[in-house]
């Protein structure tokens, strides 16, 4: 069973954005449930490479959206501290604890999406 599943309150309203968060949640999905099965470190490391990735990926596209952006400050600074605690996941991360970071991580990211990416939605969405 997946740890988090897509709802439409996690919709930001900009259809690129909902989908490169759909994909964020995938791979905590994933990492989820091999950490679940008693997956290997190395393949648990592997898969929170490639969460880190999209993750930095996924927050450069939304900050090369800033320009003009009353929240840009506040917003780049969450970033920056959601990239540090995947980092600090990937760091320590053995099959005992990938399960709860997982949900911490999920906990971080459902967080930002409905709180500070929604209001960075509404904005975009208003002045387009
Ligand atoms: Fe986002
Ligand atoms: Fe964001």
């Amino acid at each position: 069973m997946p740890l988090v599943v897509w709802k439409d309150e996690f919709s930001i309203g900009v259809p690129m954005f909902d989908a490169e968060h759909q994909d964020l949640l995938d791979i905590i999905n994933a990492l989820h449930d091999q950490a679940m099965a008693g997956a290997p470190s190395e393949q648990l490391a592997a898969t929170c490479d490639r969460l880190m990735a999209h993750t930095v990926t996924h927050f450069d596209h939304e900050e090369a959206r800033f320009e003009g952006y009353p929240r840009a400050e506040e917003h780049r600074r969450m970033h920056a501290k959601l990239k540090e605690r995947v980092a600090a996941f990937r760091r320590d991360i053995t099959g005992n604890n990938a399960v709860d970071g997982t949900k911490l991580i999920t906990d971080w990211l459902a967080h930002h999406i409905t709180g500070e990416d929604k209001t960075f939605g509404a904005w975009i969405s208003g002045i387009h």
